[in-house]
This record gives structure tokens, C-alpha cells and sequence, in this order.
């Protein structure tokens, strides 16, 4: 582990297009460690997300790229060149923003005119960019108003729009939604998806939420207690977590841990202390019978076979704890001898829980379901 406040980020060049954190490092001093051995690549033009649960890292590994905060030890290369000994302003390729934060005084052009002024631009061309970039998020009819008198969303497209027009090669944005109401927000995400793949720019953003990330995201990087947990596309995320922390976090899986029973070639049976049997196919992993194991199954993949009894494996039988009515969905909060369990049913199943609670039912899964999770 680094030495805390040790400045010792030694610059490299790999020749690589895109971004490269390098075993990236952050140990603040008289603090603990925000980020430990950070290694990503993230490509041009592709829209990337930072997720993780709150102090896990995800503003300090932004603001490290940014230039606002120096790495303990690491190195970031852009297109193969080190960006760490570079100042925050004249990283012409990296602008951090957040929040979407707009000056009230100044007018929506006057707004994105400052990013250029303070890169000083003459007059003239600041304002033609600025128009330009006005455009660019459609809002070059509304160039003469002050911010109060645009939408949420209207603002946030201002905000981006100072931001592009300064022509960055990659845009970091930490918790950009994060103050909007539900609404707005699901817009959004919609809008700087699109504009990001018209732009085709290197996007990089940090959320603690995960819808916003499963949504947003071409590959999702879940982050936690400074390190990263796994990196893949969403659906990979939400169907098969590589770890304890990732199955949790994404919320809704049920977490079997037990012990393994059986080995049989790549597939695996495990076993709880409430007797719940659950097989899954790990191919290359060398757990044996006896080892402790956890499996992951979705509750979206849980189905309700209404016949208590049948057969064991993959299959428990619960007794119904809660009900509860999301509108697409009904979430089953369920009981295994004490072990909580949920199981997700369409919406349209309502009618046939509804005060159910106390009953007893079984719930089974498919195998292909069960995901092996690493501690
Ligand atoms: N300037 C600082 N000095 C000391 N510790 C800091 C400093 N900035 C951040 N930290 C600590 O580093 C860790 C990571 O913080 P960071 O802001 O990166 O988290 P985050 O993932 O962005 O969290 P959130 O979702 O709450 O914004 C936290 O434990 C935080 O308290
Ligand atoms: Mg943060």
C-alpha cells in the first residue's frame, strides 16, 4: 500500500488510444485510502459508469482525471500520454462539471461564452462557438435568456453545452442527474445518451444509482470501499455480479450461502444451513465439496410454483412475509427458515397475493439462473 500523502505517480506512455488509469492510487493524508489499484481502459466514444455505493471512491478516481487531485501513486494516459503532471486547464481533452450548475447573472449564451473566456478566446469566435454549441443541444433559439427562465432540463443542456464548447475529448461528469426530480431525470438520461453517441465522445460518469447506470452505460464499473469489484456491459452487471458486494448492491438477488455438496465436471450443488439445494455451472473454478460457496439467483428469475412440496434442488419452500405492489411488478418478500428471499412476479399477479401474507408457497429457478459470487 502506498505511504500516505507520498507523491509518487511516475508518468508512463503506452502508445494506447483512449483512457488508461494505471493502477491507480489515492491515500489522502491523515485520511484513509479513496482509491486503491484503479486499473481501467475506457475507448473514444464510449459511454462508461462509475457506480458504487457513497465514499467508495468514484468523485476522487473523476477529480484525479480532472487534474484536481494529484494520484498517490499511478499513472492516467490519454492516447498513451501521461496526464498526471498536466494542469486541470490545460487538460484541453478532460472537463469535469457537476451538478449542471449555471451562473444566474449571465445569460444562456454568456453561460457557455465563460468556458471559452477562460480559455481565452477572443470575442468574435467565443460567440460564433457558443452558438454553435448552442445548437448542438437545440437551444439556440433561448441564447438572450437568464437561467430562471428555462426548464431543469433546459439548464442541464446550457451546462453541456458550456462544456462542449470548449471541444473536449472526453466529458466527466460526477452525479449529473442527481438533483433532478424523477421525471426530468428519466429524460435526461434519454437526452445525454443520445447526444453522446451523435458527439461520439468518451463519456465518463459517476452515480451511486443503478438504474441511471444499467441504463445509461455501455460498460459499468461497480466500485467499492476504494477498489473496483467488476467491470462489464449491464446486462452482465445485473444478470451475472462476480462478487457478494456487486450481487447486493445491484439490489434484488437472492445470495445462497452455504456449503458445496456435489461437484460434477463445471457444475456445482450447494447447500444452506435451511437445507435450500442450488446448483450452478462455474467452469474454472476450483471450489470442492465441503468449501463454503454463495450463489446468487435474481428475483426476477424466481418463479412461484404455487404446490408446496416437489422437487428440492433449485427450489424453496417460503412462507410469503410482505407484499408488495411496484405497478409493473409485485416484489415477494419471502422467508426460508428465517433466511430472506425475494421473488419478482409481473404486475398483473397482484391480485393473486394480495393478502397472502403468512401463507406458505415454492419458489423455484432455473440453473443457468444461479451465479457463483466471489467474497
Ligand atoms: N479531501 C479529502 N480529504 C480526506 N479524505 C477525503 C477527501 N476527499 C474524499 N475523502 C475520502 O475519500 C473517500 C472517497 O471519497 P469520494 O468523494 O471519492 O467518494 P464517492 O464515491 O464520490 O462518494 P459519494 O457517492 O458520497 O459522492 C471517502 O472516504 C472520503 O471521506
Ligand atoms: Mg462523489
Amino acid at each position: 500500500m502506498a505511504t500516505e500523502g507520498a507523491a509518487t505517480a511516475v508518468p508512463s506512455s503506452s502508445g494506447v488510444s483512449g483512457l488508461d488509469l494505471v493502477k491507480l492510487t489515492k491515500v489522502f493524508p491523515g485520511g484513509g485510502v479513496a482509491v486503491s489499484d484503479v486499473n481501467l481502459h475506457v475507448d473514444h466514444g464510449e459511454y462508461v459508469v462509475l457506480l458504487g455505493p457513497s465514499g467508495c471512491g468514484k468523485t476522487t478516481t473523476l477529480r484525479m482525471i480532472g487534474g484536481h487531485e494529484f494520484p498517490t501513486s499511478g499513472d492516467i494516459l490519454l492516447d498513451g500520454e501521461s496526464l498526471v503532471y498536466m494542469q486541470p486547464h490545460k487538460r484541453p481533452t478532460t472537463t469535469v462539471f457537476q451538478h449542471f450548475a449555471l451562473f444566474p447573472h449571465r445569460t444562456v449564451l454568456q453561460n457557455v461564452e465563460f468556458g471559452l473566456k477562460m480559455h481565452g478566446v477572443g470575442k468574435e469566435e467565443r460567440r460564433k462557438t457558443s452558438l454553435e454549441a448552442l445548437e448542438m443541444v437545440g437551444l439556440e433559439q433561448l441564447s438572450d435568456r437568464y437561467p430562471r427562465a428555462l426548464s431543469g432540463g433546459q439548464q442541464q443542456r446550457v451546462a453541456l453545452a458550456r462544456v462542449l464548447v470548449t471541444k473536449p475529448t472526453a466529458l466527466l461528469l460526477d452525479e449529473p442527474l442527481g438533483d433532478l426530480d424523477r421525471l426530468l431525470q428519466l429524460r435526461m438520461r434519454v437526452e445525454l445518451r443520445n447526444l453522446q453517441r451523435q458527439l461520439g465522445l468518451m463519456f465518463l460518469h459517476v452515480t451511486h444509482n443503478q438504474e441511471e447506470a444499467l441504463s445509461m452505460a455501455d460498460r459499468i464499473v461497480v466500485m467499492n470501499d476504494a477498489r473496483i469489484h467488476q467491470i462489464a456491459d449491464p446486462l452482465t452487471i445485473a444478470t451475472k455480479p462476480a462478487t457478494e458486494l456487486v450481487a447486493r448492491f445491484m439490489g434484488d438477488n437472492n445470495i445462497i450461502r452455504g456449503k458445496v455438496v456435489e461437484r460434477e465436471g463445471t457444475r456445482l450443488v450447494v447447500e444452506d444451513d435451511h437445507g435450500v439445494r442450488v446448483s450452478v455451472q462455474a467452469p474454472g473454478e476450483a471450489t470442492s465439496v465441503g468449501e463454503p460457496a454463495m450463489v446468487a439467483v435474481r428475483a426476477a428469475a424466481v418463479e412461484v410454483v404455487e404446490n408446496v412440496g416437489g422437487p428440492a434442488l433449485n427450489s424453496a419452500e417460503c412462507e410469503i412475509v410482505f407484499v408488495e405492489f411496484l405497478g409493473d411488478l409485485v416484489k415477494l418478500h419471502l422467508t426460508v427458515g428465517g433466511e430472506r428471499m425475494l421473488a419478482k412476479v409481473p404486475g398483473e399477479r397482484y391480485p393473486s397475493f394480495r393478502g397472502r401474507e403468512g401463507e406458505k408457497i415454492r419458489i423455484s429457478w432455473r440453473e443457468d439462473d444461479g451465479q457463483l459470487l466471489h467474497a
